[in-house]
Formats: structure tokens, C-alpha cells, sequence
């Protein structure tokens, strides 16, 4: 058998939303990044059945259950055999872990669908580009989230920090890989508080639909500072960022997507000296991104535990030809 009891193997980053959540769902750029320091992992054997088995034991599910042709995750494998033009597979164990912490915005489950799909792809021996990977967990993504922008699946699979804006319907997103200048320092402090990003982007259709022109002028406003944001990246102006930030989490807190969680733990963090901080990702929960430097990174991090921080994870962005991941 051309397969046998080989395990094929591959990982996806997790990802943080430096700018841009939230008005990204309604056209404007938002900027994103790879966070290597939590990461996804799937491995695919051989089964002799025929049928697709998920073994995801750190993750709170469980194989062979009657549900497990339906899952997400099986179409996706059944989609990117499609895809590959593979017919006739036997079938597979599929086993995903992931030390990313699940529902808080950074991407666990683009990352565990991105990981599936190049460990399938591997399996059978072949390579798919990123915007193969990234297309095909698109789907999973839209039974997670609803109506999903397209960011964290493109983010996990490019693994470099990417600008992205969706286009008009019909049309490709844009996708741009960006360079930063400098050594970047990020604090990510987790509230421990899970929040679906489905909810609260649900929620925020609901009150964009009461409110449409109040909404916009907040997503265009934010659709600036990412645009500042990316001059200041590019041009290594750590103090502007930092004050852009600020400015994007308040906006973030019009559009109601904050919590009392969210808003201490970014406060404590510019009190303890961060250049700046805000939530990142779906909101409601999860959680907050504090720009520091190394001089500042341990008065940061203490402040962020002291304020309720369940974890807090530092990354780097270094450069690469790329344009660089954090680790
Ligand atoms: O998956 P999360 O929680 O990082 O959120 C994704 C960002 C949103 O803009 C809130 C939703 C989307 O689909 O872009």
C-alpha cells in the first residue's frame, strides 16, 4: 500500500489581529500576524475502513463518534481530497492537538483547520500553496463563525503578517505580506474569559443593522488607523503604533465589542508603561495585545496578572524574508 502506516504531519501558527477586527467583516484592511510561540498540529495515518476518524484528545473531542462524517473538520479532509484529486483514499486518522487557547481570538481553529489540510495534502505526498490551504479552510471557518472576513484563515496559512482587505462580492481579497522595521515586543494577556467570535460578530450585525451610518463612520475611522498603522510598522515608529492602538481599542468599545476584562487589563498595561494596547480578535473576551519594549515587557506582564491576566504570552517579530513572524 503506497501509504501505510506512515504519519504525515504538519502545523499551523495561532495568529493575533494587530488592527482591524471587526470593520474588516465590513471592507476595511486590517493587519495580522503569525504568533509561533502557540501552534497547531495535526497528523494523518492510514486507516484500512474507509471512514474519516478525528482524534482530537486536548482538545475536548473525541473519535468515532456517529457524528464524525458531519464534522467540520471531516469535510475539510474530504475537501481537500477533492481538492488534490485524490479518489479512491482509504481511510484516515486524523489526530489534532493545539496549544492555543480555544475561543480568544487567536485563531485556534483556522490553525487546526490549516494544519489538517497540509498534513492531508502530505499524506498523499503533495504540497498545496498557502492560498490553497487558506481557500479550503475558509469553508471551516464559515461553519465556526458565520460570516468570517477571511482573515485568520489567510493568516495561519501564509504564517507571515499579512495586510488584508476584503474586496467588493466576486472579487479576491487583497493580501499583502508585510515587512516590519524594527524589533517588536507583544504582550498577549488572555482575560480567560472564552467569547465565540461568532457571537460578537452576530451582535454587531444586529446593531450595525439598527444603526448603519453610525457603525460606518466607526469602521472607517478604523479603517485609517490601520492605514496608519502599516506606515508606522513599516517605518519601525514604535510610538506611533502604540498610540494608534490605543485609539483602535476605543473604537472597538463604541462598536461594543469590549468587557470590563478587556478594558482593565489593557489600562493596566499603558499604566505599567506599554506604548499601547487593545483587544484583538472577536472581542467580548479573550484577548489583549500591549505594544512593549524589553526594558518595560516584565513591569507589563506583572501589571497584566495582577489585573486578572489568566496567561500572557510575549512574542517577537523578527525579521525574515517575509517580513517576519512573532515567536
Ligand atoms: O477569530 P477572532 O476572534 O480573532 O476574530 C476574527 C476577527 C473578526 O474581525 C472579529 C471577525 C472576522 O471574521 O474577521
Amino acid at each position: 500500500m503506497a501509504n501505510g502506516a506512515r504519519e504525515a504531519r504538519a502545523t499551523a501558527p495561532g495568529k493575533v489581529i494587530l488592527c482591524g477586527e471587526h470593520a474588516v467583516v465590513y471592507g476595511q484592511p486590517a493587519i495580522a500576524l503569525p504568533v509561533e510561540a502557540v501552534v497547531a498540529t495535526a497528523s494523518v495515518v492510514a486507516i484500512e475502513d474507509g471512514r474519516i476518524v478525528l482524534d482530537m484528545p486536548d482538545i475536548g473531542e473525541r473519535d468515532s463518534s456517529p457524528a464524525d462524517a458531519d464534522h467540520p473538520f471531516a469535510r475539510l479532509a474530504r475537501a481537500t481530497l477533492a481538492a488534490l484529486g485524490v479518489t479512491g483514499s482509504t481511510g484516515l486518522r486524523i489526530t489534532l492537538t493545539s496549544t492555543i487557547p480555544v475561543a480568544s481570538g487567536m485563531g485556534s481553529g483556522a490553525a487546526l483547520g490549516a494544519a489538517l489540510v497540509k498534513a492531508v495534502a502530505l499524506h498523499h505526498r503533495r504540497l498545496l500553496r498557502p492560498p490553497e490551504v487558506s481557500a479550503l479552510v475558509y469553508q471551516s471557518e464559515r461553519y465556526y463563525h458565520g460570516t468570517p472576513s477571511g482573515i485568520d484563515n489567510t493568516v495561519v496559512s501564509f504564517a507571515q503578517p499579512i495586510w488584508y482587505q476584503r474586496m467588493s462580492p466576486g472579487r479576491p481579497a487583497l493580501i499583502e505580506p508585510i515587512t516590519a522595521l524594527g524589533h517588536w515586543t507583544l504582550l498577549l494577556g488572555d482575560t480567560g474569559v472564552r467569547s465565540p467570535t461568532r457571537s460578537t460578530v452576530g451582535a454587531l450585525r444586529e446593531r450595525w443593522t439598527a444603526d448603519p451610518a453610525r457603525h460606518d463612520t466607526i469602521f472607517m475611522a478604523i479603517g485609517e488607523i490601520v492605514r496608519a498603522a502599516r506606515r508606522a510598522m513599516e517605518g519601525g515608529d514604535e510610538v506611533t503604533m502604540g498610540a494608534l492602538l490605543n485609539q483602535n481599542h476605543a473604537l472597538l468599545g463604541e462598536l461594543g465589542v469590549s468587557s470590563p476584562e478587556l478594558d482593565r487589563l489593557a489600562a493596566a498595561a499603558t499604566d505599567a508603561g506599554a506604548g499601547g494596547a487593545k483587544l484583538s480578535g472577536g472581542g467580548g473576551g479573550g484577548i489583549m495585545l500591549a505594544l512593549v519594549t524589553s526594558q518595560n515587557a516584565g513591569a507589563v506582564e506583572t501589571a497584566l496578572k495582577a489585573a486578572g491576566a489568566v496567561r500572557v504570552i510575549e512574542t517577537r517579530l523578527h525579521q525574515s524574508g517575509q517580513g517576519g513572524v512573532l515567536v
